[in-house]
C-alpha cells in the first residue's frame, strides 16, 4: 500500500516536471529538493534562496514532498534520463556516490572547494560523501544527527520527570506515559521513520555490533542474537504507538509530542526544527536526549548540493556561485539554525544556536575524535541504496506485524545475502 501510494507521488511529478515547459531566466537555478514542510524546512530553504537573490541569481524551486527524500530520487532519474537535469539537487550520502559513478554527470567543483579551503571546514566523514575519486562533486549545507528523542516536558515531569538514559528506564518512562493516556511514542509509519528507530536501537545495543550490521554486513552478526533483540525491541515500541500511524508525516508528529497528545517522538533533529518554529523552547517546553546507549556516538546524514554537467550554459555560470553560497558562513547559520541541525563547516561557533544545537555541535566534536561518528543506515549514509532498501523492507514489514522477530531476522540475512553474493 505504502510503495503503491509512493510511485503514484512519484509518477506524478515525473510527469509534471517532465512536461513542464519552464523557460529560465539568465542567471538562474533549478533546485530540486524534498524540504517541503511549510515550517522550519521552507524557512531553511529560503535562507539560500534569499542570498542567491542578493547576487541577482533566481531560483526554480523544484520541491518533492517526501519526508527522507525517498521520492525525489525517481524523480531525478526520469529528469536525468530525459536530458534535462535541474541545475542542482539536494542528495544524501551515497546516493551522492550512486550518482558521481554515472561518467560525466557531476560537476566537478574543485576550483571553487580548493580556493575556499573546504578540505579544512568540513568533518572528514562528510567529506567522504562530498568527493569522488579525490574530486569535489557536492556541496553540504547541513549535518543532522538522528539518534535523538525528543520528549515533551510536561509529560515526562507527568511520567516521573527522569529522562531515560537506558533501554528499561525507556520502558519505563513510555509505560507511565501510557498510564497517564498519552500516546506515549508519536510515530508516522513510513519506512525510513521505522529504520531512523531501528538505527538508533542497533546504535543502542553497541558500536561494534551497528559496524558490523550496517558497515559490514556480517551474515553471523545479521543472523545472531542480537539482531533478534533490536527487531524485539522495535516489536516492543510498536506497543507504545496509537492505532492511526499509518502513513503520517514526521512534522504531524512533531506537532503531536509539541502539542503533549504525544509524549515523545524518536527522530532526527529536523523534527526540532519544527518544533522551534510553533514557539516552543528546548529545556522549557521540550528535552532532547540521546537514544539510550547511544550517549557519546551520533549517526549522521547531511544534506548536500550536487550539480548537474548537462545543462544549459547560462545556469553553468551560476552552480559555481550557488555552491559558494551553500558553504558560506551566513547561509550555514541560517539555514541550520532554522532546520534543527548544525553547520556542516565546523569553524562556527555556537552563538546564536538553541541548546540542543549546542549540545550537538560538542556531540560531534566528541564522537569525531573518539571515533563514534556513524552514518545513518536509514538516511542512505552505511550501505548503498540496494542494501538500504533491503533494511527498509524487513524492518518496515516488521514493524507492521506482518513478520516475527526472528522471521525479520531469517529474511534480512536472506535479501543481504541476495544483494551481495
Ligand atoms: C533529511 C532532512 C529532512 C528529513 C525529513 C532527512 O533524511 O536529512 O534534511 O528534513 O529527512 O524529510
Amino acid at each position: 500500500m505504502i510503495k503503491i501510494k509512493r510511485k503514484i507521488i512519484c509518477l506524478i511529478f515525473t510527469l509534471y516536471y517532465l512536461n513542464a515547459s519552464v523557460s529560465y531566466a539568465e542567471n538562474s537555478v533549478e533546485v530540486m529538493h524534498w524540504w517541503t514542510s511549510v515550517g522550519a524546512e521552507a524557512k531553511a530553504i529560503g535562507t539560500l534562496k534569499s542570498d542567491l537573490a542578493e547576487k541577482g541569481i533566481g531560483w526554480f524551486d523544484m520541491p518533492i514532498v517526501g519526508g527522507g527524500g525517498g521520492n525525489s530520487s525517481e524523480v531525478l532519474r526520469a529528469r536525468v534520463i530525459a536530458g534535462n537535469p535541474p541545475t542542482s539537487a539536494a542528495l544524501l550520502g551515497n546516493k551522492i556516490t550512486e550518482w558521481a559513478n554515472r561518467e560525466g554527470a557531476l560537476r566537478n567543483l574543485n576550483s571553487v572547494a580548493e580556493k575556499e579551503e573546504w578540505s579544512r571546514l568540513i568533518p572528514r566523514a562528510v567529506q567522504k560523501f562530498s568527493k569522488h575519486n579525490g574530486d569535489w562533486i557536492a556541496a553540504p549545507i547541513d549535518f543532522h544527527s538522528t539518534n535523538w528523542i525528543w520528549i515533551n516536558k510536561e509529560a515526562l515531569d507527568a511520567a516521573g520527570g527522569k529522562a531515560p538514559e537506558t533501554w528499561d528506564e525507556l520502558v519505563n518512562v513510555l509505560d507511565k506515559m501510557k498510564e497517564n493516556g498519552i500516546v506515549p511514542l508519536g510515530h508516522g509509519g513510513e519506512a525510513w521513520q521505522e529504520m531512523t528507530i531501528f538505527d538508533s536501537i542497533v546504535l543502542g545495543l553497541g558500536d561494534d555490533f551497528y559496524q558490523s550490521a550496517f558497515f559490514d554486513l556480517d551474515p553471523l552478526v545479521l543472523s545472531g542474537p542480537k539482531m533478534l533483540e533490536a527487531f524485539d525491541r522495535m516489536a516492543k515500541l510498536r506497543t507504545y504507538v496509537d492505532d492511526n500511524f499509518s502513513g503520517r508525516d514526521w512534522n504531524i508528529v512533531v506537532a503531536m509530542v509539541a502539542q503533549g497528545k504525544a509524549g515523545m517522538q524518536i527522530m532526527g533533529d529536523w523534527a526540532k526544527g519544527e518544533i522551534l518554529n510553533v514557539g516552543k523552547l528546548p529545556d522549557r517546553d521540550f528535552i532532547c536526549i540521546r537514544f539510550p546507549g547511544t550517549q557519546g556516538a551520533i549517526t549522521f546524514n547531511s544534506g548536500q548540493f550536487v550539480m548537474f554537467n548537462d545543462v544549459a550554459e547560462e545556469q553553468k555560470a551560476v552552480q559555481l556561485e550557488m555552491a559558494s553560497s551553500i558553504m558560506s558562513k551566513k547561509v550555514q547559520f541560517g539555514f541550520n539554525v532554522y532546520k534543527g541541525s548544525i553547520p556542516a563547516r565546523v569553524d562556527l561557533d555556537s552563538d546564536g544556536f538553541d541548546s540542543c544545537a549546542k549540545k550537538a555541535m560538542e556531540d560531534l566534536a566528541q564522537a569525531d575524535a573518539s571515533g563514534r561518528l556513524y552514518g545513518s543506515m536509514a538516511h542512505g549514509h552505511a550501505s548503498t541504496t540496494e542494501i538500504q532498501g533491503a533494511f527498509y523492507e524487513v524492518v518496515t514489514a516488521h514493524f507492521n506485524g506482518e513478520l516475527t522477530s526472528q522471521e525479520a531476522v531469517n529474511e534480512l540475512v536472506q535479501s543481504i545475502a541476495n544483494l551481495t553474493q
